[in-house]
């Protein structure tokens, strides 16, 4: 599926700066670090033109033998990145190879995030958190356990992610894909956002409709989303709702046992809600509401969310 939005950025001018000949890819095709129906994921290495320097990268190609469409999205992926600049809560771009190409591939390497997603490492991190909620109120932690993961961390992230969503917004970027698989940790537990696969870049529309697109992530969808593909930055706010959700429950599956029936948003529109998680404070449970607001236009925006988190962060150091 190539939405309209990506036509348009197929107009834009591609911002060369960033080419590296291929000559200078290296791509370790037998370490995977994610694949899809059309995409794949793999570890590599880049030599920087520069200073000859090697940088780990993720690289993301897609298989050959597939439709150009495929090739066309993996391209816009590229401009987007180029185009929007870089940001330190956003998977930035290393370089491409978009033009010596051989067996016509398209290489996109992007920073390499060790700690793989923020989804598999809250459920590994179950065992050794702490729990800095007591009798509904943050607490200071009494002492510092080197690894463990403590509620801190999950304030940080979901304030570093607002921050990220307040950036892309500001470019006109709809991610329409934001979830905690999609957001990725570095060695030193910093929280990006990645996968622009799906994120569409408005020009001078406040949104667009779009159809036919599966599989839908329908369980982080807002009720626009979910009735006419109606896409904008205000349903990212949604699905960032549902994202704290998962942070706060230590990576659980939002809705569990659900399967998609118009019994679903149904419900949300009867006013149905995701119950407040094991792991937030009433505060933190009163901003996932207010993200799931039925009037978008009644949502916070990502700059207010970074704010309050930010607050947050200040008590509880
Ligand atoms: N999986 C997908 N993208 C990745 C990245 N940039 N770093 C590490 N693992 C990834």
């Amino acid at each position: 599926y190539i939405g309209s939005a990506q036509v348009l950025i197929q107009a834009q001018p591609y911002n060369s700066k960033y080419e590296i000949p291929r000559k200078h890819f290296f791509v370790y095709n037998h370490l995977v670090l994610g694949s899809g129906e059309f995409g794949i994921v793999v570890e590599g290495a880049i030599q920087l033109p520069q200073d000859g320097r090697m940088i780990q990268v993720a690289v993301k190609t897609v298989r050959p033998n597939v439709d150009l469409q495929y090739f066309r999205a993996l391209l816009s992926e590229v401009k987007v990145m180029t185009c929007i600049g870089r940001h330190p809560h956003i998977v930035n771009i290393v370089g491409a190879c978009t033009k010596d190409i051989r067996k016509s591939e398209i290489l996109l390497a992007v920073e390499y995030c060790r700690k793989g997603n923020l989804r598999d490492f809250l459920r590994k991190s179950r065992e050794g958190f702490k729990n800095q909620i007591e009798d509904g109120k943050l607490q200071p932690l009494e002492s510092i356990v080197e690894g463990a993961i403590c509620t801190r961390d999950l304030i940080r992230w979901s304030c570093e992610i607002a921050n990220g969503m307040d950036f892309l917004s500001s470019k006109n970027i709809i991610h329409a894909d934001l979830a905690c698989r999609n957001i990725l940790l570095t060695e030193s537990l910093v929280a990006k956002i990645s996968d622009f696969g799906l994120s569409r870049q408005l020009m001078d529309y406040s949104n667009y409709v779009k159809k036919h697109q599966c599989p839908l992530p329908w369980k982080w969808m807002a009720i626009e989303s979910l009735k006419d593909m109606h896409f904008s930055i205000q349903s990212d706010v949604w699905s960032y709702g549902v994202l704290l959700w998962e942070t706060f429950s230590l990576g659980e599956v939002p809705y569990p046992g659900q399967n998609w029936s118009h019994e679903f948003l149904n419900d949300l529109v009867a006013g149905k809600r995701l119950v407040k998680p094991t792991y937030a404070t009433d505060t933190i449970y009163e901003l996932m509401l207010e993200c799931w607001n039925e009037d978008l236009r009644g949502r916070p925006k990502f700059f207010k969310l970074k704010e309050k988190f930010e607050g947050v962060l200040a008590d509880v150091s």
